[in-house]
């Protein structure tokens, strides 16, 4: 898939230190500073992530299912319910761990993989919304 959205990864990890409440400067300094944990009221499934690797974990949603942020998030306002698709998608990071823990419990995801273990979001989703359940007919 072309990543015509591709985010630049500082200016990311900022809004979403900003959105998190952890001072921007602070999570955008890099090596000895121990990245701060994201956390939030808001934030129920995906806990215990450092706040890069929360924003990681973001960047393969979109990549994932191939929405951009704003397909789960309302505008401006990363916290806001509002948004069905983002309580779809907390289930859906629920089902996945659940797959993982069952079946690839002995998968230590790489640097930068998703966190969520072998079985992540792209792995049936392959960039689109609505995984396919079938091949498409012969021709
Ligand atoms: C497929 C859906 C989906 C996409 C796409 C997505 N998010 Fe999220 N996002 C979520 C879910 C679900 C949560 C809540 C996770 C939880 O409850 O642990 C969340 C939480 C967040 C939070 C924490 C908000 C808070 O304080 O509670 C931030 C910040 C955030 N996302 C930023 C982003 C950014 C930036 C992008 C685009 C690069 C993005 N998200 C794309 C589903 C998505
Ligand atoms: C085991 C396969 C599988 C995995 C893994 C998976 N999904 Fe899904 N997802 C589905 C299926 C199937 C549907 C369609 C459900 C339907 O038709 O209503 C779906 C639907 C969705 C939708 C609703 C799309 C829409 O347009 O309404 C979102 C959002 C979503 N998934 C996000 C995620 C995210 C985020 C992840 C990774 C954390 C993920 N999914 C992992 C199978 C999966």
């Amino acid at each position: 898939m072309v990543t015509t959205t591709r985010l630049r990864p500082a200016a990311l990890t900022a809004a979403v230190a900003l959105a998190l409440g952890v001072p921007a400067l602070a999570a955008a300094q890099s090596a000895p500073m121990q990245p701060g944990i994201a956390e939030s009221a808001t934030i129920t499934v995906l806990k215990g992530l450092t706040v890069p690797q929360f924003e990681t974990e973001m960047r393969h949603f979109v990549q994932g299912v191939g929405m951009n942020c704003g397909g789960c998030h309302t505008r401006g306002n990363f916290a806001s319910e509002d948004n069905p698709k983002k309580a779809i998608a907390r289930r859906m990071i629920e089902m996945t761990r659940a797959l993982n823990k069952k079946y690839f419990p002995a998968y230590v995801p790489a640097e930068g993989e998703s966190t969520l273990g072998r079985v992540t979001c792209y792995t049936c989703h392959q960039g689109e919304a609505s995984p396919k359940s079938a091949a498409p007919p012969a021709p």
